[in-house]
């Protein structure tokens, strides 16, 4: 599939455009096939490695001579916040899991694991099944509704609010700061800096508060388990809470609006699940959601790395210092890895897609994502069975931030409950 003779070779797509927001697979085809590891200026301006095939895209992301910490970068652009997650570095919220090395990686990332464990998870079921009736609650006597705005996008943040122990009356605060970075998260930087910077004031009195009275959340948790040996500085447990929202909030608001936009593109498919959940089959569900993380993820690109020294991937040189972003949507479509890649089949077997990454930085919160996500697409069809899209394909819009990938709104119409 890759054979470099089939000529002549069509031009290169333009990438980062407005219609590539809204359609990215035909470029990254052509990336795979033309250019699988590809350097490119990104629209911040920095250059990097694009990396599109699968096979490299896992090598890559278990590779240790990828650094994850900005001071390997050898422009000096981090220091400019040009990478990374707006507004970290102004809010000193840079010592979390997804900008560091082992050891502290190790260290930290052993400490969280204690607090969000998978019984924790399993045991929040019913809570997110609660959240997630009163939200469909709140339009299902209307007959349409915006999916991401009254669904989508408020789910995950009260599901993570609730787990990390803030509480009910503040929730609404972190529902204003996850809006303005969702809503600007690809465009002007300040006011997603505000935002985290607010941000980063209420944690750091919401954990000196917990210390006086540890509770069952995961704040507690971690300042438990670090009271306990471990240890865990007062910068690095303010990034936990800070990362632990930042990466379990808009990538769930994307799982649910890009799986519950295909599983509406693809009627039998969605057919198929809604017929399995009435014989009170969930096995589908779970397959069903795992392909719509390898068919259209959240995770477009997953989050920087920088070479700590010369090296080859895929047989091309990258230098010391050089930025990698390895391509998850185009690595989940490579022809090379699964059988017709382009086709959603909410029954694949050997689905080991890269949507929650893979070696160390694997996702944490995949078990929670996991839960968020056959929750909400199971309550929307058993609910609202004849779900439909509120608006024309070609009229939604696409988000065009760099890591993320998801849509602005998605207008639904329905049978109203009684
Ligand atoms: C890491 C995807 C939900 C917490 C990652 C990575 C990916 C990912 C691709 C690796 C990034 C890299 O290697 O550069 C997703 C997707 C989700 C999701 C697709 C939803 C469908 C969540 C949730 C939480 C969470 C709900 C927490 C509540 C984290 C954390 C890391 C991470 C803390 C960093 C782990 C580390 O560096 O050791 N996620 N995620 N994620 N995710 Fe998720």
């Amino acid at each position: 599939m890759h054979d470099k003779k089939a000529s002549p070779v069509p031009p290169a797509p333009p990438l980062f455009t407005w219609e590539f927001a809204s359609d990215p697979y035909p470029a990254y085809a052509w990336l795979r096939e033309h250019a699988p590891v590809h350097r490119t200026a990104l629209p911040s301006g920095v250059e990097a490695w694009l990396v599109t095939r699968y096979a490299d895209a896992r090598q890559a992301l278990a590779d240790q001579r990828l650094s994850k910490n900005p001071v390997h970068h050898s422009e000096a652009a981090h220091g400019k916040g040009k990478v990374g997650i707006p507004g970290e570095r102004s809010a000193n919220l840079m010592t979390h899991l997804l900008n560091i090395d082992p050891p502290d990686h190790t260290r930290l990332r052993r400490l969280v694991s204690k607090a969000f464990t998978p019984r924790r998870v399993a045991e929040f079921a019913p809570r997110v099944q609660e959240l997630t009736d009163r939200l469909i609650d709140g339009f299902a006597d209307r007959g349409e509704a915006d999916l991401i705005h009254e669904f989508a996008f408020p789910l995950p943040i009260y599901a993570i609010c609730d787990l990390l122990g803030v509480p009910p009356e503040d929730q609404d605060d972190f529902r204003d700061w996850a809006g303005m970075m969702i809503r600007h998260g690809g465009g002007p930087r300040g006011g997603v800096a505000r935002s985290v910077k607010k941000m980063r004031g209420y944690l750091t009195e919401l954990i000196h508060r917990k210390r006086e009275d540890l509770g069952e959340d995961l704040i507690s948790g971690l300042i438990r388990a670090s009271d306990h040996g471990e240890h865990l500085t007062e910068d690095e447990a303010a990034a936990m809470a800070f990362i632990l929202l930042f990466a379990g909030f808009e990538t769930t608001v994307n799982l649910i609006g890009n799986g519950t936009y295909a599983l509406l593109r693809n009627q039998g498919q969605r057919e198929r699940l809604q017929r399995a959940l009435a014989e009170g089959d969930e096995g589908l569900l779970a397959t069903g959601v795992e392909e719509l993380l390898r068919y259209d993820g959240p995770v477009e690109l997953a989050t920087w790395r920088f070479a700590t020294q010369d090296l080859t991937i895929g047989g091309q040189r990258i230098a010391e210092g050089d930025p990698v972003l390895v391509v998850l949507a185009a690595a989940d479509r490579d022809p090379e890895r699964f059988a017709e890649p382009d086709t959603l089949d909410l029954s694949r077997r050997d689905n080991q897609h890269l949507g929650y990454g893979h070696g160390i930085h694997y996702c944490l919160g995949a078990p929670l994502a996991r839960l968020e996500g056959q929750t909400a697409l199971a309550t929307l069809l058993r609910r609202l069975p004849d779900l439909r899209l509120g608006a024309d394909p070609e009229e939604l819009r696409w988000r065009g931030g760099l890591i993320m990938r998801g849509l602005r709104t998605l207008p639904v119409a329905f049978t109203p409950e009684d």
